[in-house]
């Protein structure tokens, strides 16, 4: 996972690079870089491999200038290699991002044709080349990113520095984080407080579109529209390390906002960006083509990112899927068969239930495959394959980043199933994981509606019992909707196959009830909106999350519509979760519960 830190320094600032990069290790690299203005130039250095390989490379050959940008890369777009390295330069400009820009490769055949030249097979080269484009046009660097900000699709955090400008540093965030740190007559940027604490623990932390121009004089950010805006100045508290609430209230509202971020990381670890085909860099001991049936077993959310998969496996791979609560899958003596597939999902890679379940297929000669967050965990340990996932480190009790970086992973899974067992074509597997590039940059849309599903809370906190409803793949995440809700908040909530609706919960309905239905438009929506009539011919109020040509289709009174971004219909619970999340969780701050720790609850359930 990509690290950043731009220095404005008064001497020179590659050491101090390199310090403030040590800290970012945690993310995870394979490669690293500097470059900072040597008179009017731009000069780098950049390594394949650890830090100390930089180090050695800046002592043989090194850097003076008061003013540079490092970074940390984690291979997405290309191999690790010193080419692909960051900072990457064209005419005039030098640039280190993390992210991913979607749209790379419109943008690079353009700019090959007005006769950039790459040197690299990364996505980011090309927003060097593009700024430089405007550049070389006569804009002046200011007026050069602003020009290209708008025209990269993705989800990014970027830090510039241009030829012989000595006091000027530009970074723009969308969908990935960035902090701005205020120090005396220097300035900063950095991934995150952590990477800039040595420097000073006065940060703000840009909001999404932000852009930012600093000198070391101090920093003038913009938003998306280009309007001077005024960003709190914190102090980080970054000595208490990654536990850092950033400028969030709670835990739980910075881990929703961390998905675009974390659920790209997972999904760069997954497939080969360059090719967009699922590349698992790890060897599985099975051959898909010999599985005749998957059972996946995990515990709350993480079942419900398995019942999500299932529909996934069951499509792309045509292969059985059984999903269990694994308290359930360790007592029911289930028959499987030696030689298939056991997957196991956990944040933790703790719960004592999943690891008994686990135990009970490895006994039974099941193959055993782990998605889990902490890799140190039991459950890794003790699976025969692990998959993770990249969420970080997740605080608060009620599971949000871990649960789409499941998804994620599992999706490319199945995916790869699709492939092994001819279910899938070449084509059909690009599509699709054309499809899961788009997620980050989509999350980072479905964010925009937070202020919305606030005011939504206020009424939702008044209610005594909430329905949530959906197809499909939609099924799982009302599940999932409902849990969050009443784990946070304690209303009572529950989630309902839309199907379901006319064989019980049906009674329920009366005008105190809310409903939220999660249905994008996809094959099984028309059904979906005859279930929406019934809930509003007995007066119930509707929430339908859902995109814009759901929106139009769906004529049911007393609604409010949340209209997510188009998507493929395939990945939506990825999306989707956006606003079931934020719902639960603007809920629980209206009720004043104690969101990240809520009562009665841990977040590691060692215990059966
Ligand atoms: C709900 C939640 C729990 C966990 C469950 C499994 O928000 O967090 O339902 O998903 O306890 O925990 P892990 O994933 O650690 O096995």
């Amino acid at each position: 996972m990509c690290g950043i830190v731009g220095i404005l320094g008064r001497g020179p600032v590659a050491d101090q690079i390199v310090d403030s990069l040590k800290r970012l290790e945690y993310r995870g690299y394979d490669s690293a870089g500097v470059a900072t203005l040597e008179g009017a130039h731009i000069d780098r250095r950049r390594a394949e491999g650890k830090l100390k390989n930089l180090e050695a490379k800046l002592g043989k050959s090194p850097l003076a200038g008061h003013i540079g940008i490092g970074h940390t890369r984690w291979a997405t777009h290309g191999k690790p290699t010193e080419a692909n390295a960051h900072p990457h330069a064209a005419e005039g400009v030098a640039v280190v991002h993390n992210g991913i820009i979607e749209n790379f490769r419109e943008l690079r055949l353009e700019l090959e044709k007005s006769g950039a030249k790459f040197a690299s097979e990364t996505d980011t080269e090309v927003v060097a080349h593009l700024v430089s484009f405007y550049l070389q046009k006569g804009a002046s660097p200011v007026d050069a990113v602003k020009q290209a900000l708008p025209r990269l699709r993705g989800a990014f955090a970027l830090a510039f520095v241009f030829k012989d400008h000595d006091n000027l540093m530009i970074g723009a965030r969308k969908g990935s984080p960035l902090a701005v740190g205020y120090g005396d007559g220097e300035m900063y940027l950095g991934s995150d407080a952590i990477a800039l604490a040595p420097f000073t623990d006065n940060i703000s932390y840009l909001e999404d579109g932000d852009w930012v121009v600093l000198t070391r004089k101090g920093a003038e950010i913009h938003d998306e529209q280009g309007a001077v805006v005024k960003r709190d100045v914190m102090k980080s508290g970054a000595s208490s390390f990654m536990v850092d609430k950033a400028n969030y209230r709670h835990f739980m509202a910075k881990e929703i906002h961390e998905q675009p971020e974390v659920v790209g990381h997972t999904l760069t670890r997954y497939v080969d960006m360059a090719t967009e085909r699922v590349a698992l860099p790890m060897k599985l001991p099975f051959d898909f083509k010999d599985i005749q049936r998957i059972s996946i077993t995990a515990c709350g959310t993480a079942s419900y990112a398995g019942f999500v998969a299932k529909y996934w496996f069951e499509r792309f791979a045509r292969v059985p899927v059984e999903v269990d609560v694994a308290s359930e899958f360790r007592y029911r003596e289930a028959p499987v068969r030696k030689g298939d597939l056991a997957i196991f999902i956990s944040q933790s890679g703790e719960t004592a239930d999943t690891l008994a379940a686990l135990r009970y297929a490895k006994e039974q000669g099941m193959h055993t495959l782990a998605v889990v967050n902490v890799t140190t965990s039991t459950i890794a340990r003790e699976s025969e394959t692990v998959m993770p996932t990249l969420a970080g480190p997740e605080i608060g009790v009620a599971s949000t980043k871990a649960f789409t970086c499941q998804l994620m992973a599992l999706a490319t899974l199945a995916i790869a199933a699709g492939k092994a067992r001819g279910e899938l074509s070449d084509a059909d597997e690009a599509r699709l994981v054309h499809g899961l590039v788009k997620i980050p940059r989509l999350m980072t849309d479905a964010l925009t509606h937070e202020a919305a599903i606030e005011k939504l809370a206020r009424d939702i906190a008044k209610s005594k019992d909430v329905l949530y409803l959906g197809r499909g793949t939609s099924y799982p995440l009302a599940l999932e909707g409902a849990l969050k809700l009443k784990e946070i908040s304690y209303i009572h909530a529950e989630g309902y196959a839309a199907g379901e609706l006319k064989h019980g919960p049906i009674a329920l309905i009366d005008e105190t009830m809310p409903v939220v239905v999660i249905a994008p438009y996809d094959r099984v929506f028309e059904k979906t909106v005859s279930n929406m009539q019934e809930v509003a011919a007995r007066g119930g109020n509707i929430i339908l999350m859902t995109d814009a040509k759901g929106a139009e289709e769906a004529t049911v009174d007393s609604m409010v519509t949340i209209v997510m971004p188009d998507m493929d219909a395939a990945f939506t619970p990825l999306v989707y979760a956006i606003p079931v999340q934020l719902l639960a969780y603007h809920t629980a701050v209206v009720m004043g519960t104690d969101v990240d720790q809520p009562r009665n609850l841990a977040k590691s359930v060692t215990v059966e």
